[in-house]
């Protein structure tokens, strides 16, 4: 979720274009650039926030009333200068900025290679400004930008400007937002109305497969075909701290209702309907040599990401048949662990940079191990320790308690678990001698992973409504709201959904809570239950375990007969433990190991629901920050 402003008027533009990034930074913050055009271009990029942009722009003329400029969130490439947008095309007369992934960026920088265009950054973003610079001959840049956007495939919201034509900005959308600010004689596009709030109100919001072409006189949207679409000048009526929640109250519940279009970042060009292969950059090359032979897999992390390995863990043992373990990193970095040759390290990590967990990739890298990382953060330091790794490309979770992150964690673990069946020499008979599992039903997995963005779609409609607050959470908040201790329990890949359940609760509502392994109550807990107890129990119908069902129904029967309240979890159309429990939340049937990521949206969202009732701000709980760098 990078930030843009694009400016064309009658004011110096650089003040404008800085103003906007400013208001944009909460979108994303590596790195920064700037262009601007008067006679000839002016340009300036820098790593680092906005600041560290102005501080190299400080003693430098930037004449022009026409300009662009970007606050860059990493997706392809590593935070840096030359990474950074605008990109320039070879002449030095083209610049553009970008947010989103160009999915097909690989195949058009070799056709751009061969026909002599010169890359000089690792970004995807390159390739669009010198397919642009490839079709501006005998074109204007308007053009130019629709034969190049034809040739692209992915998500993209861009703007380009050109010496050649310093009274025109072009400007593209499909499926990064773009609006664009009118006032007479002054034009303005960006990726949120944030950046436009000081000067216009009036905007007009670009859709999917719309571009607009703006001189100092007036605009014209067209379709990539050029032909003309008519659009409605809007009025924006939030003020700047509501735009920049998007219109939610906080962070955390615009991140939770983020999650569809996350996870579908996350699945973004790596799998495909249909095919029975995955596509993951950091298992291709050198690393297939290293990967058949792996015959274990750590898994390494903190809190809620550990939460993400346990699910990872379940899976990866089942499917791969090779011991896989899931270890809290501070625990596992100081207790002298063998590591056998031939072991997968795997590192989750949403900010990239915990102490712990960069702490136990130093020490299993030292051990012989080979890496891989899941990280949201580009370029954080846990993704730079690490050998490949799978980015989730959820964008800024700003949020201390994790959400969305959580579910690109569990998305971009069944991926990567695909691909390692793939991989991993699994013809050889297990140690007891029996085979290994029949191979996996691929196309099966890859078809759910691509409809489960609409599946979380439906739990969030289903569970909550922001506007009425009618929905079974908040009704279940207000009756709970003061409890002094919560239990949750779940089995299987559902129990690390208990932990994850209870680690929400009492990270922003501060209420105890504990998760717990439903088949454990039995060794001790269930002593704690009675009528002051509210027990939320994960229990989905197990397509692939019935007897897991079956045993958190006797479980519940327990709890119930000791007069625990129960909250119950379940699959549509529930008739055994929804008769036991006093609140019921249904969500879609999935494949068993991503039932956690449907499970664990309305503990989210119950959490998030009683903390506010409580008085608690969930972006900013007491005592803690969104990345533990200490120890
Ligand atoms: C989860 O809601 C917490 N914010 C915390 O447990 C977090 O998951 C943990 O600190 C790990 O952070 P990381 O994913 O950035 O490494």
């Amino acid at each position: 979720m990078c930030g843009i402003v694009g400016y064309i008027g009658t004011k110096e533009a650089k003040p404008i274009l800085l103003g906007g990034l400013k208001r944009l930074e909460y979108r994303g913050y590596d790195s920064a650039g700037i262009a601007v055009i008067d006679q000839a271009m002016s340009q300036v990029k820098s790593i680092g926030k906005i600041s560290s942009l102005e501080k190299k722009m400080a003693n430098q003329e930037f004449p022009g009333s026409l300009g662009i400029a970007h606050t860059r969130w990493a997706t392809h490439g590593q935070p840096s200068d030359i990474n950074a947008h605008p990109h320039i095309d070879c002449q030095g007369i083209i610049a553009l900025v970008h947010n989103g992934i160009i999915e097909n960026y690989q195949s058009l920088r070799q056709l751009l290679m061969q026909e002599g265009h010169e890359f000089v950054s690792e970004t995807d973003t390159e390739v669009l400004v010198h397919l642009i610079e490839k079709h501006y001959e005998g074109n204007n840049l308007e053009q130019a930008v629709q034969r190049a956007l034809l040739q692209s495939q992915g998500a993209y919201g861009i703007v380009v400007v050109s010496s050649s034509e310093p009274n025109k900005l072009v400007a593209a959308r499909n499926g990064s937002p773009l609006v664009l600010g009118i006032k007479k004689g002054e034009y303005f596009v960006a990726s949120d109305v944030a950046a436009l709030l000081p000067y216009t109100r009036q905007v007009i919001y670009l859709n999917d497969g719309e571009m607009v072409t703006m001189d100092r006189d007036g605009y014209k949207v067209t379709n990539l075909f050029n032909q003309k679409i008519d659009k409605e000048i809007e009025k924006i009526k939030w003020d700047l701290a509501m735009i920049e929640k998007g219109g939610f109250p906080h962070f955390m519940l615009k991140e939770i209702y983020e999650q569809p279009q996350a996870i579908s970042n996350t699945l973004s060009g790596r799998v495909k309907g249909g095919q029975n292969i995955v596509h993951l950059r950091s298992l291709d090359g050198d690393i297939i040599k290293k990967l058949p032979h792996i015959n274990s897999i750590k898994i390494l992390a903190c809190g809620t990401s550990w939460h993400a390995g346990l699910v990872a863990a379940f899976l990866m043992e089942k499917v791969l048949r090779i011991p896989v373990t899931c270890e809290q990193a501070s625990e596992f970095r100081y207790r002298s662990p063998v590591i056998q040759p031939g072991t997968l390290a795997i590192s989750i990590s949403q900010s990239g940079e915990t102490a712990d967990t960069k702490g136990a990739v130093e020490l299993v890298k030292e051990l012989g191990a080979y890496n891989l990382g899941i990280v949201n953060v580009v370029g954080s330091t846990i993704a730079r320790l690490v050998d490949g790794g799978v980015y989730l490309h959820a964008g800024p979770e700003i949020g201390v308690a994790s959400t969305k992150a959580f579910s690109c964690q569990v998305t971009a673990l069944s991926i990567l678990n695909l691909g390692l069946s793939k991989i991993l020499d699994r013809s050889q008979p297990l140690p007891s001698g029996k085979p290994r599992v029949p191979d996996i039903d691929f196309k099966k997995i890859v078809d759910e992973l691509l409809i489960l963005p609409e599946k979380v779609e439906q739990v969030l409609k289903g569970v909550y409504d922001i506007k009425s607050k009618r929905g079974i959470v908040h009704k279940i908040a207000e009756e709970l709201q003061d409890k002094n201790n919560f239990l949750y329990l779940g089995r299987g890949y559902n129990y690390p959904i208990a932990l994850e359940g209870a680690l929400k609760l009492k990270e922003i509502s501060y209420i105890h809570a504990e998760g717990y392994s439903a088949a454990e109550m039995k060794h001790g807990p269930i002593a704690l239950i009675d009528k002051e107890m509210p027990v939320v129990i994960i229990a989905p119908s197990d397509s692939e375990e019935p007897i897991s069902y079956d045993k958190i129904a006797s479980n519940a029967e327990v709890v119930r007969a000791r007069g625990g309240r129960i909250i119950a979890i379940v699959n549509e159309g529930d008739k055994i433990i929804s008769n036991m429990a006093e609140w019921v939340i249904e969500i879609p049937n999935t494949l068993a190991h991503l039932v956690p990521i449907l499970a664990t949206i309305p503990l989210q969202l119950l959490a998030y629901e009683i903390a506010v009732l409580r008085g608690n701000d969930p972006d900013m709980p007491r005592n803690l920050a969104k990345s533990v760098t200490v120890e």
